[in-house]
């Protein structure tokens, strides 16, 4: 065939797949009239709540995104709950007092307002879409795409279905299939988002602790970071879910009030299980890849108890998302590659450099004192 046929060929079926154009009230041209509602949204929820920034609100709605979301089990059946339905906003009284959600009746109560200014748009496109407008402040994520037409929920989801620091590595995956069928792989793209966290919940003496020293941005820094070595905690000792980290003292360079780093014993324990190693190392200074995988399974999780053919593809009124900064990953100043455990040895661990920084001088590094560890056999916790 001629090439000029193809193009035209091309030129048709472009035509007749582009959904038809919509012009909202405010001159907006938007794919489907359905979009319109959401362009608002997105301005109130930049201007009153996130103020364009990766801060704690910011983390807080991404956090929803996934608590609201993850609430459904094929084993448990329909009545176990809805997925992405926003059960979390219409029945604030319920699910966020599950110890699970500690912490998130701040985004719950932050987003109830919008329901009512927004009586078209149901609760649970209004967490996934926060989440998505949230992430674009938070430099390198993923600009989502965004489905609208989820149902309202009719009834809250049951307990024990959000995944918890304290869980081993067997239930966190048994409950990620359960969900809807996500791999290994899909749940370590996940835990992408713990690059722009913090928990001000598990150490209830700490006023917030991040999981990785960048300041908040979506970057392979948090993968690095949670396979060095941990050496201490941040404030208490062995809070359910937490175990030692490599950089528990002093200033995190993520600002405000925290203090030092914490990690959580789930994603130790992801980082080192022979089923899910490989693919965290792997995304260690692969900012696309990684960027792109959690794009892929985030998207999957936000309409998890819908039907995607059911949904009206409103992605084109998610916010342009802050571009990464594009440095490489570092291994922060006082460690290095002596550090690293690394259980998965088929994967070849890139070369990196070390911040410039002050030896350590307020924590030693071994047990002993000393400054050079002698090379210890890596044991997790049973
Ligand atoms: C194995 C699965 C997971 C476990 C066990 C887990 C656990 C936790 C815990 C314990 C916290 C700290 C809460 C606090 O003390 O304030 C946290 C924070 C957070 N998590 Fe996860 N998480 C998991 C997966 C995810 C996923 C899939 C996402 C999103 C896609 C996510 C997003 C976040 C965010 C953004 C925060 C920070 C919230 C804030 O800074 O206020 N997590 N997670
Ligand atoms: C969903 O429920 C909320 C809370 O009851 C209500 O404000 C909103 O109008 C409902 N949205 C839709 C689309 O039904
Ligand atoms: C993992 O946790 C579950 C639930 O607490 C428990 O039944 C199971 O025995 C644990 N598995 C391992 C390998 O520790
Ligand atoms: C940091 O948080 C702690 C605990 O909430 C508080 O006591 C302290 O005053 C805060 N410091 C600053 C500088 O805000
Ligand atoms: C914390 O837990 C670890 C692992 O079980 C243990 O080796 C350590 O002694 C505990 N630390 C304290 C202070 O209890």
């Amino acid at each position: 065939m001629a090439f000029t046929a193809l193009l035209a060929l091309a030129t048709i079926a472009a035509t007749v797949r582009a959904a038809p154009a919509a012009i909202c009230s405010d001159g907006t041209v938007v794919s489907n009239s359905v979009c319109c509602d959401f362009v608002p949204l997105a301005t109130a929820l930049q201007s009153t709540l996130f103020m364009n920034d990766c801060g704690e609100d910011a983390h807080e709605s991404i956090r929803l995104m996934f608590h609201d979301a993850v609430s459904i089990s094929q084993s448990q059946g329909p009545s176990a709950g809805g997925g992405a339905d926003g059960s979390m906003l219409i029945f604030p009284t319920i699910e966020p007092n599950f110890p699970a959600n500690n912490g998130i009746d701040d985004s719950v109560n932050n987003l109830i307002p919008f329901l009512s200014m927004f009586p078209t748009i149901s609760a649970g496109d209004l967490v996934q879409f926060a989440g998505a407008v949230a992430l674009t402040n938070c430099p390198g994520a993923p600009r989502l795409e965004f489905l609208a037409g989820r149902a309202n929920a009719t009834a809250p989801a049951v307990i024990g279905l959000i995944p918890q620091p304290q869980d081993n590595v067997t239930s966190i995956l048994d409950r990620f299939a359960d969900a809807g069928n996500f791999s290994p792989f899909e749940v370590v793209s996940l835990l992408a988002s713990h690059s722009v966290a913090r928990a001000d919940k598990v150490d209830p003496t700490l006023d917030a602790s991040p999981f990785d020293t960048t300041p908040f941005t979506f970057d392979t820094q948090f993968f690095l970071e949670t396979l060095l070595k941990g050496v201490g905690f941040p404030g208490l000792d062995n809070n359910t879910g937490e175990v030692a980290s490599p950089l528990p003292l002093g200033d995190t360079a993520s600002g405000g009030n925290d203090t030092g780093m914490m990690r959580l014993q789930s994603d130790f324990l992801l980082a080192r299980d022979e089923r899910t190693a490989c693919f965290w190392q792997s995304f260690v200074n692969e900012q696309d890849f990684m960027t792109q995988s959690f794009k892929s399974a985030v998207e999957k999780l936000a309409i998890l108890g819908s039907n995607r053919a059911d949904l009206i593809d409103c992605s084109d009124v998610v916010p342009i998302a802050m571009p990464a900064a594009g440095v490489p990953a570092t291994f922060p100043a006082t460690t290095g590659p002596r550090d690293l455990q690394l259980t998965c040895l088929t994967e070849q661990f890139p070369s990196l450099t070390v911040d410039p920084g002050a030896t350590e001088t307020l924590v030693p590094h071994c047990s002993d004192g000393s400054e050079d560890c002698p090379t210890v056999q890596f044991s997790g916790p049973a």
